[in-house]
């Protein structure tokens, strides 16, 4: 993701199905405010443009759950795993597999290639298609949980490099 690509996300995230569970319907300052400083690498989220075909249709970041040592004591993540969040912006390109496909290359060619021992995410159990999305992508869940603050439950999904490898949802990369 580059500075050019804010407006792009601005756009994303004012929409209902991203709103729903992303919850920043931020102004462009805004935007650029809370993901700037990730694309110049200072706070330690990493930001990527998910394209199809060409086009940009959405987005994808990855973190060491390192860096947010309190959040990832909720969720049980070791220091050594990473979390990825993503989000397809454009509405005609939801339910054609995707995301599951962006999940599965980007965890493998840019997640994997760093020290990362297991991708572990908390999407809301509400979110039924980012559920199956990470299913789908080789995830399993291993419990359910409440973060401080919420009034709903969390999935702890988990993915974990050894499996990953050799699990046959991988072949076709
Ligand atoms: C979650 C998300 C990334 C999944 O990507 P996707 O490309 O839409 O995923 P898929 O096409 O594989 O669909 C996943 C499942 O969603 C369900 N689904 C598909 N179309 C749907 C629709 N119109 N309404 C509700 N559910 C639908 C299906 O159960 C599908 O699984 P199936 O293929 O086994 O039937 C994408 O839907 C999205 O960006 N949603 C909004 C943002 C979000 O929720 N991000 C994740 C949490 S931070």
């Amino acid at each position: 993701m580059r500075h050019s690509d804010l407006p792009l996300l601005q756009r994303w995230l004012q929409l209902p199905h991203v709103n729903a569970w992303w919850h920043e319907p931020l102004d462009l300052a805004g935007v650029a405010a809370k993901y700037g400083p990730r694309i110049d690498g200072i706070v330690p989220t990493h930001m990527f443009v998910i394209e199809h075909d060409g086009r940009a249709v959405g987005w994808i970041q990855w973190y060491r759950w390192s860096n947010y040592a309190t959040h990832a004591a909720q969720l049980g993540a070791e220091p050594s795993a990473a979390g990825v969040d993503l989000a397809i912006g454009e509405v005609e390109m939801l339910g054609r597999g995707i995301g599951p496909s962006a999940l599965r290359l980007f965890i493998a060619r840019v997640v994997f290639a760093h020290d990362v021992s297991a991708v572990v995410c908390d999407p809301d159990e509400r979110n039924t298609r980012s559920l199956r999305a990470l299913e789908k992508a080789g995830f399993v869940f291993v419990r359910t949980i409440r973060l401080q603050g919420e009034a709903h439950d969390r999935r702890i999904a988990w993915l974990d490099r050894v499996h990953y490898i050799v699990n046959p949802v991988n072949q076709d990369m």
